[in-house]
């Protein structure tokens, strides 16, 4: 069903806003990130670079070999579904559609729209901040998983290692990628969890009743 809103937008309650694929990547990569962070926490926990040690609640694994366990175990999915959904973001457009839309022009459309309140949140369009804080994460995977191919084998990817400033620096990085993913999840699941309907969507892929009667409002 088509409607016009006062905006004179076109809503079509029907039209997809999260494409199957990106769905069904989007929610192993949340499992497989989380569980990478709360193992890697415990393996930070073994041998700490600073003065304190993350709260054990936290960390998963238990001890030491069984977070590692668990590091090596999900970093495969992680690595796997990552690709997937790096392939499909690259070759569908999706990147390119829904992300990389970055430049001042649409940073100060944003602004004017959310000083005016009618900046929407959870329509299956990211705003500046959400592109920012998705192409960043994506890229800080990224790193996480160099710096740790230069931890995990040392030997055999010396090179990367190098490139990092040495297998210290290296550590360093992966550590520093860590609080970026963690301070990451927790600024995206809160926005989630606060906007009406975002979840379901990101579930059924399409707009609910409550995103509609907002698009409806503006
Ligand atoms: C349980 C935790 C999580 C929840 C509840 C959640 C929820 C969501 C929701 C609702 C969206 C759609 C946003 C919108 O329509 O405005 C989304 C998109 C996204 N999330 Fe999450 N997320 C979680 C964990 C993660 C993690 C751990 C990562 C990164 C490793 C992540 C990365 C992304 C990315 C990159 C997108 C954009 C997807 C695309 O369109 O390609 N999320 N998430």
């Amino acid at each position: 069903m088509l409607q016009k809103t006062p905006s004179n937008r076109t809503i079509n309650h029907r039209r997809i806003i999260h494409p199957l694929f990106v769905r069904i990547t989007h929610w192993i990569n949340a499992y497989a990130a989380i569980a990478m962070l709360m193992s890697g926490m415990r393996i930070y926990n073994a041998s700490p670079l600073f003065e304190f040690k993350f709260p054990a609640e936290l960390t998963l694994g238990g001890w030491l070999a069984g977070a590692l366990s668990w590091h090596f175990a999900v970093m495969w999915l992680l690595v796997i579904n990552g690709i997937a959904y790096l392939l499909y973001g690259i070759f569908s457009g999706h990147f390119i559609r829904k992300m990389l839309n970055i430049g001042a022009i649409s940073a100060y459309r944003n602004i004017k729209l959310e000083m005016k309140y009618l900046l929407l949140h959870g329509t299956g369009e990211y705003n500046v901040i959400q592109r920012l804080l998705y192409v960043l994460v994506i890229w800080d995977v990224v790193l996480l998983f160099f710096s740790g191919l230069a931890l995990w084998k040392p030997v055999q990817f010396q090179r990367i290692a190098d490139f990092m400033g040495g297998y210290e620096q290296a550590r360093y990085i992966h550590f520093y990628g860590m609080v970026i993913l963690g301070l990451f999840i927790l600024i995206h699941v809160s926005i989630a969890f606060a906007v009406k309907g975002t979840i379901k969507s990101m579930f059924t892929g399409r707009l609910t009743k409550s995103q509609i009667a907002k698009l409806e409002r503006n």
